[in-house]
């Protein structure tokens, strides 16, 4: 069994990009917090794109193969549609799809209090740093 962690725009700079609002680490940092947090569980199958296309395709994936997803949609959380019904395929088949956030986007600008993913989320976990990660994948393994 594995767990599918999409990440999406902008979400490939992490340690460099604005460290103050998401921390040092990057991306590979994350893979080895998640895979040491499954502890051989799951198979963690971490992925980045700045493209919505491709975040849309591993969506239609993950209902294909019934795969759970960890989520941070990053800017598209705030304003695609077509990310959202793309969403809403997932969970409406039955498969959880948790959307994370770094950081808390209620403390952060107006644009970012809105998420168009959260209403066909399973659950929504933000504020903790990787530690969003590491919950949503608790929430998952428990389940
Ligand atoms: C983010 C929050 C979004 O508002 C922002 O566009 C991101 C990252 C987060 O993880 O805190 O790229 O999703």
């Amino acid at each position: 069994a594995s767990v599918l962690v999409l990440n999406g725009p902008n979400l490939g700079r992490l340690g460099s990009r604005e460290p103050d609002v998401y921390g040092s680490q990057d991306l590979a940092s994350l893979e080895k917090l998640l895979v040491a947090e499954a502890d051989g569980r799951v198979e963690i199958d971490l992925r980045q794109t700045n493209d919505e296309a491709e975040l849309i395709a591993w969506l239609y994936e993950a209902v294909d193969t019934g795969t759970p997803v960890i989520l941070n949609p990053a800017a598209f959380t705030h304003y695609s549609y077509a990310l959202r019904d793309a969403a809403a395929l997932v969970t409406k088949a039955g498969v959880p799809l948790i959307e994370v956030h770094i950081s808390n986007p209620h403390a952060r600008e107006t644009f970012r209090h809105t998420s168009v993913i959260s209403g066909v989320a399973s659950g929504v976990i933000a504020g903790f740093g990787f530690g969003s990660y590491r919950l949503a994948l608790r929430g998952i393994l428990d389940a």
